[in-house]
């Protein structure tokens, strides 16, 4: 699987010869000017909640190339009103798509789409393709839920966390969430885009070598393989 960084909460998934984007926020994130948002050509959109900051360009990347829909049940819904395609979960279901596995995991947040309309209970993803195995844990603080997901799911090969602060966990609770997850690769996002959720890179990345574990901080653009 390789894994490239679009900035905030953005990212793009190779797997299983597939394209899947998530949580599309590029058009007015001052910092992914370097990424041309119609450019991006996914078969896939992987929705974990409704919040703007998770969902803006949704409608410009679908409209551009088709891209069929991943989310919980009411922004699938939510969708479906705009005549576009997608496919409907709920916290605790896994379905086997052309490009693997995924299953939406707990996340302790909320969703609300910008013009009030509910957005569900928001949701991180485990997603197994390929032969390997990553989390993608979406807006949420640090929960104990995450202890179960290495009992089921065994080693995971990168966990992708917030680490902003302010609106998801920060830095001290990644490293605890990782902890849980049992998994010391590290891909941080959800931090720098506002002024609220801006990090130290350096000593945030120290927290993590302290305990052994390596934080990846990842240009906008840039990729990562597992
Ligand atoms: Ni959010
Ligand atoms: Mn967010």
């Amino acid at each position: 699987m390789e894994i490239t960084y679009l900035g905030h909460a953005c990212i793009q998934i190779n797997a299983g010869g597939k394209t899947i984007l998530v949580d599309p926020f590029i058009s007015v994130n001052d910092l992914a000017q370097n990424i041309d948002v119609d450019s991006l050509q996914p078969d896939y959109i992987l929705i974990t909640h409704a919040h703007q900051d998770h969902v803006l360009d949704v409608k410009r990347i679908v409209r551009n190339c088709g891209a069929t829909l991943i989310s919980n049940y009411e922004i699938i819904t939510y969708y479906n009103k705009m005549d576009f395609l997608g496919h409907g979960m709920n916290t605790g279901g896994s379905y086997t798509f052309d490009f693997g596995r995924l299953t939406a995991t707990v996340a302790q947040h909320s969703s609300m789409f910008a013009d009030g309309s509910y957005g569900g209970n928001p949701n991180g993803y485990v997603l197994q393709s390929d032969d390997k195995i990553i989390y993608i844990a979406g807006d949420t603080a640090v929960t104990l839920d995450m202890k179960l997901l290495p009992e089921m799911f065994g080693i995971m090969d990168l966990v992708v966390l917030p680490i902003g602060d302010n609106f998801t966990m920060g830095p001290k609770e990644a490293v605890k969430a990782s902890d849980l997850l049992e998994c010391n690769t590290v891909l941080g996002y959800h931090y720098d885009t506002f002024e609220q959720i801006k990090i130290d890179h350096e000593e945030t990345k120290k927290l993590f070598e302290q305990k052994g574990k390596k934080l990846h901080l990842l240009p906008i653009g840039d990729s990562i393989k597992v």
